[in-house]
């Protein structure tokens, strides 16, 4: 991949790696992994994917279908899959995170297929296809070229086979994070620039990261839809959210599943949106 607005795909992917190899000790002490030491216990997030995508699987189940899980990060979520029966596969590009996640999944006896790749390389590096391509929650904001994306989830998935993902609404992207009220800063049409970033913190606990630049790319939701029919995907379903997981601003409530605007201004801005996607049966 050449020149994003001026940045290197190789220096951005650096660069955002360094940064997440150094969250995966901080997210280790803050993500509440001990929860999953409860036999039956499923991350909240795998709770709320489980219950969307189960209507448009055979069985209403992911049990003994293969999932390949992409942008896993520590694990959290992928074994949470398993343990609903599915056979996974996870990738991410941090082998920290990998190393964490195969730690965890070792620890809870749960079998898991754990590949170190670029998302935007995963048809290469993992093998065999899947009855599910599943991401979720923080993930298609790192990479620059959703064409390419979207060919790997395609590739990836069996004919028949259905991509899932749930993630931060691009209109919550472009609101101000900082401000006193509801007010945009960024623009919603990122026409292919990076945002750049440079921060010490993570989204959650305390903890420091000593490599503070990362490139971001805030893809429009019609950006995001398109790529998926351009795959050769039928878009199934596409729902808007007004919680998310995580605190994306200090004026956001907790809520019963994470985090929210207060209530007078819930319905103003979607907080995330989740397509659900079909590859054509043979
Ligand atoms: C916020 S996490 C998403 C996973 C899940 N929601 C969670 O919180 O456990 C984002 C993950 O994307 C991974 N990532 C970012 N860019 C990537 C890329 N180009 N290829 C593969 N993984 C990538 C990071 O290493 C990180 O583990």
């Amino acid at each position: 991949m050449g020149s994003l607005g001026g940045i290197e795909w190789e220096t951005a992917c650096t660069a955002n790696r360094d940064n997440w190899e150094d969250r995966v000790p901080l997210h280790e002490r803050a993500y509440g992994v001990e929860a999953l030491d409860e036999p039956r216990y499923l991350t909240p997030v795998v709770r709320t994917d489980l219950a969307a995508l189960a209507p448009f699987l055979p069985g209403s189940t992911v049990s003994g279908l293969e999932v390949c899980h992409l942008q896993c990060h520590i694990g959290t979520d992928t074994v949470s899959l398993a343990r609903a029966g599915a056979r996974v596969t996870g990738l991410d590009f941090s082998p920290s995170a990998l190393a964490s996640a195969a730690g965890l999944a070792r620890r809870l006896g749960l079998a898991v297929e754990w590949v170190e790749a670029d998302v935007l390389q995963a048809r290469a590096a993992v093998s065999g296809e899947f009855d599910v391509v599943y991401t979720s929650i923080g993930t298609i904001t790192w990479l620059p070229d959703l064409a390419q994306w979207a060919s790997q989830v395609a590739a990836l998935l069996r004919p028949g086979g259905t991509f899932f993902i749930r993630d931060g609404h691009p209109a919550l992207y472009a609101v101000d994070e900082d401000a006193e009220g509801l007010q945009l800063r960024y623009p919603y049409f990122n026409r292919g620039q990076a945002q750049v970033w440079d921060e010490e913190s993570t989204y959650i606990g305390d903890g420091k990261v000593a490599h503070t630049r990362t490139y971001q790319w805030a893809h429009p939701l019609s950006d995001i839809i398109n790529s998926l029919i351009g795959a050769g995907l039928q878009i199934l379903r596409l729902d808007e959210g007004t919680t998310l997981p995580w605190r994306f601003s200090s004026r956001m409530v907790e809520v019963p599943d994470g985090f929210a605007w207060p209530e007078t201004e819930r319905d103003l801005v979607p907080c995330t949106y989740t397509v659900i996607a079909r590859k054509p049966p043979a």
